[in-house]
């Protein structure tokens, strides 16, 4: 599934993007806020849990590209954490030289509207660090609240989520 908006194709990562994403996963800035600057080896592994849920068939995450231009810029889309099993995240990260122009909020939308129109999900959350303003402004722009603070893998981490009733009814308000 390829997702189209006004700037932006989001399609589903190839094998053959290891190359552009260990660049970008190298890069400090784009790894704000998590585990990062990964080696290759550590952007080898995400890419093959990216592939493996793209196979199964699973919400996955999306190579961010600008219409007018190939180049991979981030990711946004889905990801799956064995300790919350029982939730689906949308997740995201964007080279910096695009920072701050909206491109983040207009994929986060096009996959939220993804989630629960293609996927049926009954609700996704976000997992963000309390001082991830950025992320934090991004979540509340696609329709999220904060919902509770809790450690996740060591890091104080508040959960943003949104139910399929409240993107319902956000939608019939628009
Ligand atoms: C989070 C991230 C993906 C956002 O991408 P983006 O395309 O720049 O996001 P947008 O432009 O759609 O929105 C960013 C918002 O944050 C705001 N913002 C950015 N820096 C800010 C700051 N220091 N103080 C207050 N607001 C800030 C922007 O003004 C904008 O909000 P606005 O539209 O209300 O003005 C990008 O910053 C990134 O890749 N960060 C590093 C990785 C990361 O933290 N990922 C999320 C992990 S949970």
């Amino acid at each position: 599934m390829i997702l189209q908006t006004a700037r932006l194709i989001l399609r589903p990562f190839q094998a053959e993007d290891i190359g552009r994403l260990a660049e970008l996963m190298a890069n400090s800035d784009f790894t704000r806020f998590s585990l990062g600057p990964y080696t290759r080896k550590q952007t080898e592994t995400v890419l093959q849990k990216f592939l493996a849920w793209n196979k199964a068939r699973l919400p996955s995450q999306f190579a961010v590209v600008l219409r007018d231009n190939e180049s991979v810029l981030g990711y946004c889309g889905f990801l799956h954490h064995p300790e919350l099993p029982e939730e689906v995240e949308i997740g995201y990260r964007l080279d910096a030289t695009y920072w701050n122009r909206g491109l983040i909020t207009e994929a986060a939308c096009a996959v939220r509207d993804y989630a629960f129109l293609d996927f049926k999900l009954t609700r996704v959350i976000s997992l963000i660090h309390p001082e991830n303003i950025p992320s934090r402004r991004v979540a509340e722009k696609i329709g999220m609240t904060p919902e509770k603070e809790i450690t996740f893998r060591g890091f104080p981490t508040t959960v943003f989520a949104l139910s399929r009733e409240q993107w319902l009814s956000d939608r019939g308000a628009r």
